[in-house]
């Protein structure tokens, strides 16, 4: 058998879940070289997601970051499929599913039957334990999590994230596949919710909040205050909004279930705004209002 512990060997990467980090992550792969086979439940979920590489890479080609030779030979290194047994052909997995237990421990579950043994399977998930996604296989010392950030092709940050048992090789094979990807890694030496970057940002998104509960500053002043006096290249509010209001809720809440500390508890504020329908950018109002409607702070 023959052993995937070193990234080199490393040829065909397969995506599960094609919405926005698996298409992000697909995407990447490609330009970096790589085969992929990208899977979703359904053809048409796969297509959209591929469609929106093709946006992407036309508009890198149009800027002049891409030549179109290139956008071509990357497009056509994605196979798209509705049926999972085609990631028996994968190299390593990289899933990229709906944020749930159930659904991961089921993927994973599917997965390490399809798999060679030797494959390492990677999680993105932004919250759940490495460990107990890797308990639902056979092979433990190969399921680590791979953090990749939204936008994938941009942003430069992988956290390889090691569960109980992940092995000494797994960790360095993910972290020199995200090196080929063009990415820069850190290592979360253990399974802890939040991983590194969402322990640090949520305490300080949760804050901002505060400060306006409390009537202290406006957005635009907190923001500005943590652009021009900390050097952030977006403030809070404004990141806050991007991410998605009902996200930070959730990653908050999650933090707080699992620590039982109140620097975690997601303040008030953000739970009204997600009732009254304001969701941040992605439905046009959030904190801060992107053109529809009137603003409620
Ligand atoms: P999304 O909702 O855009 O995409 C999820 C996709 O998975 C959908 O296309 C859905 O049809 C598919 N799917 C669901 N169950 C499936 C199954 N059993 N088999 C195959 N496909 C299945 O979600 P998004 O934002 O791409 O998130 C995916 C993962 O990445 C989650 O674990 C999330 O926590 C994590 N993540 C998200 C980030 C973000 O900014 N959106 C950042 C970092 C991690």
């Amino acid at each position: 058998m023959m052993a995937i512990d070193n990234a080199a060997s490393i040829r065909t990467i397969g995506v599960l879940g094609a919405g926005t980090m698996g298409t992000g992550i697909a995407q990447t792969a490609a330009r970096a070289g790589f085969d992929v086979i990208l899977c979703d439940l359904d053809r048409a979920i796969v297509e959209r997601s591929v469609a929106t590489m093709d946006q992407f890479l036309r508009k890198a080609v149009e800027k002049g970051k891409l030549a179109e030779a290139d956008r071509a030979a990357a497009l056509a290194r994605v196979r798209g499929t509705a049926d999972r047994a085609d990631l028996a052909g994968a190299d390593l997995v990289v899933e990229a599913i709906v944020e749930r237990l159930d659904a991961k421990r089921e993927a994973f579950r599917a997965l390490d039957g399809l798999c060679r043994p030797e494959v390492i399977l990677a999680s993105n998930t932004s919250s759940i334990s490495i460990t107990e996604i890797a308990a639902a296989t056979g092979r433990p010392d190969r399921v680590v999590g791979m953090h990749f950030f939204n936008p994938v092709p941009v942003m430069q940050l992988v956290e390889i994230v090691r569960g109980h048992y992940t092995s000494d090789a797994t960790v360095a094979a993910v972290r020199g596949l995200a090196a080929r990807l063009g990415k820069e890694t850190v290592l979360c030496r253990k399974d802890s919710p939040g991983f590194i970057v969402n322990r640090i940002l949520m305490p300080m998104l949760a804050e901002a909040m505060r400060l306006l509960e409390e009537g202290v500053a406006t957005p635009e002043d907190v923001d500005k205050a943590v652009q021009l006096g900390l050097n952030h290249p977006m403030g809070p509010f404004t990141l806050a909004d991007f991410i998605g209001l009902d996200v930070d809720y959730y990653v908050m809440d999650y933090l707080y279930s699992e620590f039982r500390d109140p620097r975690f508890a997601p303040p008030r504020v953000l739970k009204e705004l997600i009732r009254a329908g304001r969701l941040g950018r992605k439905n046009g109002r959030g904190f801060y209002d992107y053109g529809h409607g009137p603003r409620m702070c």
